[in-house]
């Protein structure tokens, strides 16, 4: 890494941008999502769903959809050009039913009311079998998973058992949920040919554009250097843009078969099914310990659904596996196949799910023993990670718990539930432990000193809304020590150096350290024009001796000795400076293990009369690494935590037991926080960099605000009213019956 060899990487806490690059361009509507680019000649496709949950599809009659008005073609299962995709991934290349709702046909159109009227005019007769839906039903047929994970084991599970003098046996509950970007996913594909083949351009809305990039290459066995993606601003991803859905795939088959450009967007209720859902889990979980609070045994057995088209598990029972130190562990995490659509990664997937089950049931265990609920994590306190003994490159995940309860006013809590009322209002405080692992991706970039005075930083990763433009403009800023006024960032988009996927909160850890080595390198080639030119105050200084200030190259030794960069440009016949770099995992991944920390409280009052639940107060400390910007950081935090208040008391998808459809795809019946279910959210980050794990120090911030957050509030919910609600979301039929 260059960043660790040059200018302090503290300096990034000095040029913080106090609003978002992105923010007047989106507030004045001049931000353009996937579908809103001006296409000549657009056709609009619409998706045509299954309406049973398992079969084959027959026969589809299209005579009456075809003459419809506007309707320029149909695609089916039988007339579909063939793509080299193996397998069933809803791209209409055989008759199989595997969950209701499946694309199964698209008609492409003048309009999109045209589409969709011609699409109910289609008779599609479906030869139907026996559905499975019973997930309860099927527990007992959960199998492991194809390509196995999740299970692991350490010490003697019965022996640490029998030794134990506390004992928690329980099963906690999550259901299915679906991502509400406020975008939904959106493509607009357009062909064309040239000298080198056939050509496809697509705006996606997308958490990946090489990844989209990749596989419509793969779909269509052209070079990827053939496809241009482009997807400047993402609106809302929490992971169901992470994966090419078959909607990009057939946009771009609908653009081939109809022969013009064509624009797919989804329905609101098409967002719940076809493009992934957060499985649901069923999480036995048994905790025992010791009478000083010690912990001898942890076991976790997460089951989740899995669809019948890929295997894919909501990994709940990983972070047992390190959060806490115990003599024994035994985890596993089986699937129960059902004909539902594929299951995929939401927010913290694994962790969101995991962190209730494990630390509502550290709640009941401190209970049991009588020990603060945060004191009995910090006997447990892992101070290496407990899979291979690894150290940790940084954690101060005690001193989140101190700060957290100091600002939250833990001191206040009375352990015993029931005891504090006000008027009506059963007032309760609840804790958990928030964690999400840390990761980086290979990202490149590139910086350009433009004649004009201007930087301009590209890279290849998009901005879901989380803050991408900003911290890349204040780490090109600060590694050239500028004004990030003048710093111009350009993303999404694939003809620029290539970067990952905005997923697992790795973007900032991963993008920002190559923005500050490309900008490094560009400063480096700058002083080697300037000390080659005779003409330049600088000519015959040493590069070590020359740093950026300001729009100068100027002497460490000597700072009067100082040159514009628009004049060492200018005098360079206006030929732009520009380096790209790549940055990745430091060469001693091996030797550490990263994570990220926090601790949530929470604080309901629940109705005695009715068990409604208002989550008063949500208090967070993280233990994030640098935080890079304090704006979008914290929004990152506050929003995460936001969704475990939706998570605890509001989301859940609901599927007919006979049919497998989704019942509530509509935000009327999903329920997702509204501002008046939201009232005061504390969130502090420590701010203390992992310079281990990342030269700039930071880890990743996206997801770990919803982690805990569910527990903490079904905590305090037990903290209220003494009962105990183990299965999500906490409703009040739940609390009264509890
Ligand atoms: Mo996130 S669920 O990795 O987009």
């Amino acid at each position: 890494m260059i960043a660790q060899d040059h200018q302090s990487p503290a300096k990034l806490d000095t040029r913080q941008l106090d609003h978002r690059y992105d923010g007047i361009a989106k507030v004045t509507g001049r931000a353009k999502y996937a579908a809103e680019f001006p296409t000549e000649n657009v056709a609009y496709a619409y998706i045509v769903q299954a309406t049973i949950p398992a079969g084959t599809i027959a026969s589809i009659d299209q005579a009456a959809a075809t003459r419809a008005a506007g309707v320029h073609c149909i695609i089916t299962p039988f007339n579909a050009p063939k793509l080299t995709v193996p397998g069933n991934v809803n791209i209409l290349q055989d008759t199989n039913v595997l969950f209701n709702g499946q694309p199964i046909a698209v008609v492409i159109a003048r309009s999109l009311p045209e589409a969709e009227a011609a699409a109910k005019l289609l008779r599609i007769e479906y030869k139907e079998q026996p559905a499975k839906l019973d997930f309860n039903a099927l527990l007992k047929n959960a199998r492991a998973p194809k390509r196995g994970g999740g299970t692991s084991h350490r010490g003697d599970p019965a022996a640490s058992l029998a030794k134990a003098t506390a004992i928690i046996d329980q099963t906690y509950s999550t259901p299915i949920q679906n991502h509400n970007p406020m975008e939904p996913h959106a493509t607009i594909a357009s062909w064309s040919t040239g000298a080198d083949g056939d050509k496809l351009s697509v705006y996606d809305a997308t958490q990946g554009i090489s990844g989209a990039q990749g596989s419509l290459a793969r779909a269509f066995s052209i070079p990827p250097a053939n496809i241009h993606v482009q997807c400047p601003y993402t609106g809302g991803g929490f992971g169901c843009k992470g994966y090419v859905w078959s909607h990009t795939i057939l946009a771009a088959m609908a653009a081939k078969v109809a022969q013009r450009p064509v624009k797919l967007v989804l329905g609101r209720e098409q967002m719940f099914g076809p493009v992934g859902s957060r499985p649901n889990t069923s999480q036995r979980i048994k905790l025992a310990a010791s009478s000083d609070g010690k912990l001898l045994l942890q076991q976790h057995d997460s089951t989740c659904y899995t669809s019948l088209i890929s295997d894919w598990t909501e990994s709940a029972a990983g972070q047992t596996q390190l959060l806490y130190d115990s003599e024994s562990l035994s985890t596993s995490q089986p699937l129960v196949e059902l004909n539902l659509g594929m299951g995929t990664w939401m927010r913290a997937p694994g962790e969101a799910t995991g962190s209730f089950g494990l630390e509502v049931a550290f709640d009941e265990l401190a209970e049991k023993l009588n020990i603060d609920p945060i004191q009995l994590r910090l006997i447990n306190y892992a101070e290496k990670d407990p899979r291979q003994g690894l150290p940790w490159s940084s954690k101060h995940l005690r001193e989140c718990y101190t700060q957290a309860a100091e600002r939250f006013g833990w001191s206040k809590r009375t352990a015993q539930p029931g005891q504090h009322r006000e008027g009506n209002k059963l007032i309760g405080y609840g804790m958990a432990t928030a964690n999400y692992g840390a990761g980086r991706r290979p990202s490149s970039a590139v910086v350009r000193f433009l004649p004009n005075g201007r930087v301009f930083v590209g890279v290849g990763t998009q901005d879901l809304g989380t803050g991408t433009y900003t911290i890349l403009a204040q780490t090109a800023a600060d590694a050239l020590f500028m004004d990030p006024a003048l710093v111009d960032v350009k993303l999404g988009d694939t003809t620029l150096p290539p970067s990952g996927g905005s997923g697992g909160s790795t973007t900032a850890a991963s993008v920002c350290p190559a923005v500050y080595d490309a900008a490094t390198l560009a400063k480096l080639k700058l002083a080697q024009l300037a000390i080659a030119d005779t003409q330049s105050p600088l000519h015959g200084a040493t590069t070590e001796d020359i740093e950026t200030k300001d729009g100068k190259l100027c002497l460490k030794s000597n700072p009067e000795k100082s040159e514009t960069i628009t004049t060492i440009i200018a005098r360079n016949g206006n030929t732009p400076v520009e380096a790209t770099a790549t940055s990745e995992m430091p060469k001693d991944r091996d030797s550490f293990s990263s994570h990220s920390w926090g601790a949530i409280f929470a604080e309901v009052a629940v109705d005695a009369d009715t068990h409604m639940v208002h989550v008063r107060r949500m208090v967070g400390t993280y233990d994030i690494g640098t935080l890079i910007n304090t704006k979008t950081g914290t929004n990152q935090l506050i929003g995460g935590v936001v969704w475990g208040v939706s998570m605890a008391l509001h989301e859940e998808t609901l599927i007919d037991p006979t049919y497998g459809r989704t019942v509530n795809e509509n935000f009327a019946e999903y329920h997702v926080p509204v501002n008046a279910d939201i009232h005061e959210i504390d969130v502090t980050a420590l701010n203390i960099p992992d310079y281990k794990f990342n030269p700039l120090g930071s880890r990743g911030i996206g997801e770990i605000g919803i982690t805990g957050a569910a527990a903490a509030i079904s905590n305090a919910v037990y903290n209220a009213t003494g009962k105990r609600v183990r299965d999500l979301p906490i409703t009040l039929d739940k609390i009264m019956n509890a």
